[in-house]
């Protein structure tokens, strides 16, 4: 397994991020830390996170359950404040500034008073872009994601796994370019996340979006992502960074090849050990 490692796309350090014909990056997260005290108690979450996200790349993030992925998410968008790191966007330091991400968080917060058809088209109405175009794409969209006939229904209508197809369509459609997904398949069953992730794939690559995205599935982070990082036990830092060399377009029969398989293992392991580091030994 160790002599993975010296696969030429694996890289156990992290390399400064390099600049696509003189384009700043989509995003750039530098030496981020963050700590939460909670009744006089300090924790550190996050430790000296640096990562980038170029133009139109598509990047995952995978790491142990708590080891700040979400509050790191938090921090891009500015609803948290970091101790100590810098958020740039397009070259542009945007540390503690709202507005600039379209995001889909962990728990799809649905607004409970609007249809799914206006909590759909939340983010073009507060850019004052919800006109009939917008309308029409967001019908569009709701039938493809198999949610036609939903449009006048309200969230607790909706089943979880279709309440979080629309709240990644809230965050598809937005017109801000970044776009940050905590693990927005998670709460659907097999067969639809694997529909999902086809479907993602290929609107990707036919429309690229810069994209950061959270996953606990090391097989959707490889056969989506461009490149990886995999996250630490918390206080979460970035241990490894990989880049997925398969070509685009991609399909879903890339997760046969031998060295899909080689990168899951290596992947997968790389997970365990973490997971077994920051489980605690039972008294
Ligand atoms: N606002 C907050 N106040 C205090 N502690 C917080 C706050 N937000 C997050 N934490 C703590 O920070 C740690 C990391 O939480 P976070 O949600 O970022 O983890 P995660 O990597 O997204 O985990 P998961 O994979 O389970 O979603 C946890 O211990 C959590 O309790
Ligand atoms: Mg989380």
């Amino acid at each position: 397994m160790i002599q993975e490692t010296q696969d030429q796309h694996i890289t156990t350090e992290v390399s400064v991020p390099s600049k696509v014909n003189n384009v700043p990056p989509a995003l750039e997260v530098s030496g981020i830390s963050k700590a939460f005290s909670h009744r006089r108690r300090e924790t550190s979450v996050l430790d000296n996170v640096s990562l980038t996200v170029e133009q139109q790349e598509f990047v995952s993030i995978i790491g142990p359950s708590g080891c700040g992925k979400s509050t790191l998410f938090h921090i891009i968008g500015g609803l948290v404040k970091p101790d100590v790191g810098v958020i740039k966007m397009n070259g542009n330091t945007v540390t503690g500034q709202r507005g600039k991400i379209s995001y889909m968080p962990q728990q799809p917060a649905l607004f409970p008073w609007r249809t799914i058809e206006d909590n759909v088209l939340l983010g073009s109405e507060l850019k004052g872009a919800a006109n009939d175009l917008a309308r029409e794409a967001a019908r569009h969209w709701l039938e493809k994601v198999g949610l036609g006939g939903f449009e006048r229904a309200y969230p607790h209508m909706l089943s979880g796994g279709m309440q979080q197809r629309a709240a990644f369509l809230r965050a598809l459609l937005a017109p801000q370019e970044l776009m940050l997904l905590d693990e927005p398949f998670s709460a659907l069953d097999a067969l639809t996340r694997s529909e999902m992730q086809s479907w993602l794939l290929k609107l990707w690559e036919e429309n690229r979006r810069s994209v950061l995205f959270i996953t606990h599935n090391i097989e959707e982070a490889l056969l989506l992502s461009g490149s990886i990082y995999v996250f630490s036990g918390r206080p979460g830092s970035i241990l490894h960074k990989i880049e997925v060399p398969f070509p685009r377009p991609r399909r879903e029969e890339i997760a046969d090849s031998p060295e899909f398989l080689k990168l899951k293992r290596q992947l997968s392991e790389w997970m365990r050990e973490e997971q077994a580091k920051s489980r605690t030994p039972l008294a």
